[in-house]
């Protein structure tokens, strides 16, 4: 790349280094889901759908003790700059196995026994940052469904540009910056329950990145859970 990742302290879309793009949160968007949630960050628009506890087919899948939970992430294929090619690829089996494993710790599976909770995820338009904005739909939809839970997941990438420390990269900043890492984690615990790495950091710059996700993911709970008390406010008046 030839121009700068960062100029006068700046990023190439004129953020600070500890600012995340703008989010917003829609609950309930879908008819047919037991729970929905439209996820916006920046470029990035997702929608989550959640249907279920529902009874597990075929039967040997089923865990006398507790809820499976089913996370599929997918991206359209208008979603990206070049056509992707529809359908599941290495990528989204590994984005639907950690988001998954991110969700799992806060959901009371024990509850429902036998059956099964699917979480779908659609990625309709992407900038870098799909994963978390993801999971941050899932848990409000999750929520959404009337689903017990421990508490909400939020998720944001934090990683280095230019030497610097950046919260939430963008799609040039993610091509072209030297590494990437999401991170989710129950804000309200402080409990990470995902953290992927793209590249390379030193010990103390993971630290430094993980204290900024952590501030940026208790902005992130705080909104999610207004989106949620607003819509059922709203429900109840
Ligand atoms: O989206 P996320 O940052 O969670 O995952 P990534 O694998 O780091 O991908 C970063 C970005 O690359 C995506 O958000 C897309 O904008 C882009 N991408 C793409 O253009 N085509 C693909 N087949 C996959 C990703």
């Amino acid at each position: 790349m030839e121009q700068p990742l960062i100029k006068d302290g700046r990023r190439v879309d004129g953020r600070a280094f500890d600012e995340m793009r703008p989010i917003r949160i829609e609950v309930g968007v879908l008819k047919r889901a037991d729970g929905s949630c439209y996820f916006e960050l920046g470029d990035n628009k997702v929608i989550a759908a959640v249907y279920g506890p529902r009874e597990l087919h075929p039967r040997h899948y089923q865990d006398a003790k507790r809820a499976i939970i089913q996370y599929r992430y997918n991206m359209a294929p208008f979603s990206v700059d070049e056509r992707k090619r529809p359908g599941p690829d290495r990528r989204s089996i590994e984005i639907s196995k950690v988001s998954r494993e991110a969700l799992e710790p806060v959901i009371m599976t024990e509850f429902y026994p036998r059956t099964t909770i699917d979480i779908f995820v659609e990625v309709l338009q992407s900038d870098a940052g799909t994963r978390t904005a993801g999971i941050n739909a899932a848990s409000v939809a999750l929520a959404d469904a009337g689903i017990p839970m421990r508490g909400l997941v939020s998720a944001i990438a934090v990683g280095k540009v230019d030497g610097e420390i950046v919260l939430d990269l963008n799609a040039i900043e993610d091509n072209y910056g030297d590494a990437d890492m999401p991170v989710a984690m129950i804000a309200k615990t402080n409990t990470i329950t995902m953290i992927q790495m793209d590249g390379k950091m030193t010990r103390e710059e993971i630290q430094k990145g993980l204290e900024i996700a952590k501030n940026a993911c208790r902005k992130i709970y705080q909104m999610q859970r207004e989106a949620l008390i607003s819509k059922y406010s709203e429900e109840i008046e």
